[in-house]
């Protein structure tokens, strides 16, 4: 399955006192997806926002919501984020007691599934769910923080799952995520991710030029 490649900038580096102008940018900047980090300071160690905000984004694009939950538990919180404008509900099966029912919860509601997966976390976590899921999202920094050096070892997994997932023929988004810049996005995509994550790259690179940089991340 050959995918042409999408940008989904995390808006964890953008501007917090003004981020509906910041995806009002990310969308005129030509980014394919608007990746939503979202944090509860108990999976992860940061804090960030919440369904009522993702809520209050929400006109300020038509573009895809790629909302990343770095939460647990999680089932009891889908729906809101559901409710709130999600398109592509993406959680950890590190984060729920039972993988099948995240996922099922999420598909009841017609949205679109992901499962990302940590640095150390292994593809048989998800190898029994890829015919029920629309993405997988291979985590290249331990999930966090934006500004994070890219893990280089995550590849092989990387390549490992692409593989199966094209010798199954399933139409599933293979998204890497953490320290994507303009030197290892070339290595993301030949291992097999067609859709590339960015914060820092994007936001800080070329004095913030965001249709610059998701240009060279989609053409490098
Ligand atoms: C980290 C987040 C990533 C991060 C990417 O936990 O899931 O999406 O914001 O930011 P950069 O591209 O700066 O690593
Ligand atoms: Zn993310």
């Amino acid at each position: 399955m050959t995918s042409s490649i999408k940008i989904s900038p995390s808006i964890l580096s953008a501007d917090f006192s003004k981020l509906g102008e910041e995806i009002t940018s990310l969308d005129k900047a030509g980014a394919d997806y608007i990746h939503v980090d979202v944090m509860d300071g108990h999976f992860v160690p940061n804090l960030t926002i919440g369904p009522e905000v993702i809520k209050k984004l929400r006109p300020f694009t038509k573009k895809v919501f790629d909302v990343h939950l770095m939460i647990s538990p999680v089932d009891q919180y889908i729906e809101a984020y559901s409710k709130a404008g999600a398109d592509i509900i993406t959680f950890h099966p590190e984060a729920t007691e039972d993988t099948s029912k995240t996922i099922n919860l999420i598909k009841k509601l017609k949205k679109k599934v992901g499962i990302s997966l940590k640095p150390e976390s292994s593809i048989d976590l998800i190898k029994d769910h890829l015919s029920k899921i629309d993405l997988i999202l291979i985590m290249s920094v331990e999930p966090g923080f934006g500004g994070q050096k890219f893990m280089p070892k995550v590849l092989d997994k990387l390549k490992n799952i692409a593989k199966i997932v094209s010798e199954k023929k399933l139409n599933i988004d293979i998204e890497i995520d953490g320290g994507i810049n303009f030197e290892n996005c070339r290595l993301a995509k030949e291992a097999g991710a067609n859709v590339l994550v960015s914060g820092s790259t994007i936001f800080k690179e070329n004095k913030g030029d965001l249709k610059k940089n998701i240009g060279i991340l989609r053409s490098n």
